[in-house]
């Protein structure tokens, strides 16, 4: 299961040398993350852990990233989701850059967020 999203850089996510902070950049992770997570066991999930992320390439202000979300693996109650960050630059030839990815887990909980088996009705 798969979860995708685009989003420009603006300068309110990024400092004054014009690199994404990098909570934006995590926040966008987890918001697609857990979509994938959500479309997969088809009920409202919770981030439980966030694994693995290295900031590797600069996203700068007029980056267009690229937010890749795919579920890969499935526990009783929980859900690992890989996640990548391609950053894509208008006009340069260099194209699409893989800028960060994480491993981001997610638990599947009922209304009262508690946890539920993801494949129960
Ligand atoms: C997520 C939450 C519902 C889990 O409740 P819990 O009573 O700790 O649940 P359990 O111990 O039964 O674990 C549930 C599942 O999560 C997994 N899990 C728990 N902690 C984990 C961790 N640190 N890393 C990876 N998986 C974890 C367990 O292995 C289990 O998976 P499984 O059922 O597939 O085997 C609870 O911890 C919670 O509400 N956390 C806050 C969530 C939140 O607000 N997230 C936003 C962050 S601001």
């Amino acid at each position: 299961m798969e979860a995708r999203t685009l989003e420009l850089v603006f300068p309110e996510h990024t400092n004054p040398l014009g690199a994404a902070f990098g909570g934006f950049v995590l926040g966008l992770m987890d918001k697609v993350g857990s979509y994938a997570a959500a479309r997969r066991a088809k009920k409202p999930v919770v981030t439980v852990a966030v694994g693995g992320v290295e900031f590797k390439v600069p996203i700068r202000t007029g980056d267009l990233l690229e937010v890749v979300a795919r579920v890969v693996r499935v526990g009783r109650t929980s859900l690992t989701v890989e996640v990548e960050v391609y950053k894509e630059r208008f006009g340069k030839e260099n194209g699409r850059v893989l800028a960060t990815k994480g491993e981001l887990t997610y638990v599947a909980v009922n209304e009262k967020g508690e946890p539920v088996p993801v494949d129960a009705p």
